[in-house]
């Protein structure tokens, strides 16, 4: 399968949080079609690092709640707006719930009204598909089967982008298209306190320190690669069809977090194993498995990474940045104790 990103040949897209570890990958790969790109992202959880230096791509080193910013992103008046900028994750909003509310929410709001002021462009949502679905949800998740019931304030507002996208898609003639991501990993995904279990789970094998299980280890998750991820919402930048639509863009596939760690600690060479810690309050999904039949008719879409090559890409991504990410507080995961630490080579 070949990424679609020439159909952007020429064309004015507008990314959000185009810094950010999905964001940076889209950017990348809209960049190569030839794209014209407008990036705006504060860093507020990325670095300039990310944004890539090669191509036609102008950043805005902004906030989406600026409407300074915002209407100097919107600029050149793209015709694709892709929103990634978010306040991300779970536990991030459960320690900080106003400001989720109000990058995610205010946040999209914003976008939203800036899109129609700037003539209707496509806008593609970056939804969560570990969100929306509740935790009684038949698996595999098909997109008819939202929740109402949702476990932290992240997940509420992602669903709320949902619900935005809806009005201004009804009210005001605006091109939407809802994506579902599930648990993006790979190049340019960094550790830290609120980061995902895959580069944390790297980060501690590199170091030589066991991976800390919250479950008793066969809770399962639809670990997607970046590279599969982008596709979709590539092609959901460009397929008419997918107007107004929601849906999934996954691998369709599950991993236990056990055999995850067995496989990061192999290919870390670490023999520090695992050790049990207590289950997060607000983490009660036990398996997570997305139908992506969706994305398939509609956009063509087909998740082509296998897992142990996406988890080599990524661990050979993290060996290339391996000085920056051992030694920066800020890529530290949770309940790591910087001074107990003796960084490998
Ligand atoms: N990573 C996943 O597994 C996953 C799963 C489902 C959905 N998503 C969604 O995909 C999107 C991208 O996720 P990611 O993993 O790349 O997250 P990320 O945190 O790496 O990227 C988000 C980017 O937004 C920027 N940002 C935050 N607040 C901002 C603001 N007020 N103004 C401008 N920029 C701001 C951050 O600096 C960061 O670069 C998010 O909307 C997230 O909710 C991600």
């Amino acid at each position: 399968m070949t990424t679609p990103s020439h159909a952007y040949a020429g064309r004015s897209v507008l990314v959000t949080g185009g810094a950010g570890a999905i964001g940076s990958n889209l950017t990348r790969a809209l960049l190569e079609g030839g794209a014209r790109v407008v990036v705006i992202d504060d860093l507020s959880a990325s670095s300039a690092a990310n944004v890539p230096t090669e191509g036609d791509l102008r950043f805005v080193r902004g906030d989406i709640l600026d409407p300074d910013a915002l209407s100097d992103a919107f600029g050149e008046s793209p015709e694709v707006v892709f929103h990634l900028a978010a306040s991300f994750a779970n536990q991030k909003s459960v320690e900080h719930p106003e400001e989720d509310l109000r990058i995610n929410g205010v946040g999209i709001l914003r976008v939203l009204e800036a899109a129609v002021a700037a003539g209707r462009p496509r806008v593609v949502y970056a939804g969560s598909g570990c969100s929306v679905y509740g935790n009684d949800a038949p698996m595999p998740l098909t997109e008819g089967t939202v929740s109402t019931k949702l476990d932290t304030p992240y997940q509420v507002t992602k669903l709320l982008g949902e619900l935005y996208l809806n009005y201004y898609g009804e009210h005001y003639g605006l091109p939407v298209v809802k994506t579902r991501l599930f648990n993006s990993y790979g190049p340019w995904d960094p550790p830290g306190r609120y980061r995902n279990v895959i580069p944390n789970f790297m980060w501690r094998a590199l170091h030589g320190i066991p991976l800390p299980l919250t479950g008793d280890g066969t809770e399962t998750r639809d670990f997607t690669f970046v590279g599969d991820i982008v596709d979709g919402l590539l092609r959901a930048g460009t397929s008419d069809r997918a107007v107004g639509m929601e849906m999934n863009l996954a691998a369709g596939r599950e991993i236990a977090i056990g055999d995850l760690a067995r496989k990061i600690n192999e290919a870390a060479g670490s023999r520090a194993g695992v050790e049990h810690r207590p289950r997060r309050a607000w983490d009660r999904k036990k398996r997570l498995l997305a139908s992506i039949d969706r994305a398939r008719d509609v956009l063509g879409y087909e998740p082509a990474c296998a897992f142990d090559d996406g988890l080599a890409a990524t661990a050979r991504w993290f060996r290339t940045h391996w000085s920056r990410l051992a030694t920066d507080p800020k890529f530290l995961p949770p309940g790591v104790d910087p001074t107990a630490l003796r960084p490998r080579t």
